[in-house]
């Protein structure tokens, strides 16, 4: 039995030791911080190892064991130090190994653009890193197709506005020549150029404010000054501001809204998003068909549903009718629009943190426009 103050000093002496040898621990490990994991591990062992020998030479210099113990002692640390030490060299090696395939993932993805998960099975925070780092390509990879496509809608709209631009300009032109030169002088081709001329003219101005309304759609300098309003008066100014068009093609026009709807929205541009909805609907609906607009409430939200008797769209191009510039086969014609209302329509409901969407139902298709309802 050892009296109690020679075994507080051995602690005294063997802590102090250790702390000595844990200070020189940490400071090698500051000192080679940018290094490799497994050298830090390599230092981690070296530092417990020295630790515990600092403790067995200072209780030796308190001569409380033999030489012989001593020995035994200094072996056996050494020993489960050597073996401490190759432990983790090996998880150091595994780590490395861990980091370097997936660096390997990283780099491949830098040339193919694909992320793809290294094979070997890593440590948990490896893994959740390479997770990670998947998800961020994925991200990355829609990011890019989204920019992809609106770069193409954008192409595709110059080029299509720039003929559509220049096709009815040439046609002014020509009318404007003729009447300048009196190669026209009967008294009913000149009234008709001049009905021509203004009815080109009104189109063109219209397009011009079109591409001027999604400029500032997509530069986000929509300025919207709300009010609350009750979207059963704007589906009736709607109908009133539609129905000459629909009366000269033939077609009924109906409107209809069940219940107050208060919603807060700016009248001027919401009303232009479903007027170009109800004007596509009746330009699509044949002779003595009908267009009906119904307003409502569901699920917390209002709505604004836009059926109209065109037959139905191509299930292929359901998708992209609210892209910039794009007009269905049949619309590709002269005279036609030039494909930028139903995105001048997304683009001030979305505006309005609301949603548009298209389906084919009945002899035809719906719009449908949710709301957030004003409380
Ligand atoms: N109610 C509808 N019924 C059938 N097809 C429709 C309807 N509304 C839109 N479409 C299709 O979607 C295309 C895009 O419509 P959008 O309103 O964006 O352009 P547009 O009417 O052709 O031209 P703009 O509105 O600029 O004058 C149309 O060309 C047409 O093919
Ligand atoms: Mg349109």
């Amino acid at each position: 039995m050892i009296p109690f103050t020679a075994f507080a000093e051995v602690v005294a002496y063997a802590a102090g030791a250790a702390l000595l040898a844990g200070a020189a621990g940490v400071s090698a490990l500051y000192a080679l911080r940018g290094r490799s994991i497994a050298t830090l591990l390599a230092v981690v062992s070296a530092a417990t190892v020295l630790a515990t020998v600092a403790g067995i030479v200072a209780i030796t210099l308190k001569m409380l064991i033999s030489d012989h113990d001593r020995s035994v002692a200094l072996t056996v640390t050494v020993i489960g130090g050597l073996v401490g030490l190759g432990v983790s060299l090996l998880l150091g090696h595994r780590l490395i190994g861990g980091t370097r395939s997936l660096l390997v993932s990283v780099r491949r993805a830098g040339e193919s653009g694909r992320f793809r998960l290294p094979e070997r099975r890593l440590p948990a925070e490896l893994a959740e890193l390479g997770t990670e780092l998947s998800t961020a390509y994925e991200n990355l990879d829609a990011a890019r197709a989204r920019e992809r496509a609106l770069e193409s809608s954008r192409r595709e709209l110059v080029a299509w506005v720039s003929h559509d631009l220049r096709t009815p300009l040439a046609g002014l032109r020509a009318m404007a020549e003729a009447l300048e030169d009196e190669v026209v002088a009967d008294r009913a081709t000149v009234r008709q150029y001049h009905a021509q001329i203004r009815a080109e003219t009104d189109r063109l101005t219209a397009m011009v404010d079109d591409l001027f309304e999604l400029s500032r759609i997509h530069a986000g300098a929509l300025r919207l000054s709300r009010q609350r309003v009750g979207l059963g008066d704007l589906v009736s100014e709607t109908v009133a501001g539609t129905e000459p068009l629909a009366r000269a093609k033939g077609v009924r026009l109906r409107g209809q809204a069940q219940g107050a709807l208060p919603v807060e929205v700016d009248a001027a541009e919401l009303g232009r998003a479903l007027r170009n909805l109800v004007v596509n609907a009746i330009r699509h609906t044949p002779e003595d068909g009908g267009v009906e607009i119904v307003a409502g409430a569901e699920e917390g939200m209002a709505y604004v549903a836009v059926s109209d008797a065109c037959g139905g769209i191509p299930d292929e191009d359901l998708p992209r009718l609210f892209d910039v510039a794009f007009r269905g086969e049949a619309a590709r014609t002269p005279g036609g629009g030039a494909g930028l209302g139903l995105a001048i329509a997304r683009g001030i409901v979305e505006a309005h943190a609301g949603q548009i969407g298209v389906s084919n139902a009945g002899p035809g298709c719906r719009f449908i426009v949710r709301l957030p309802l004003g409380a």
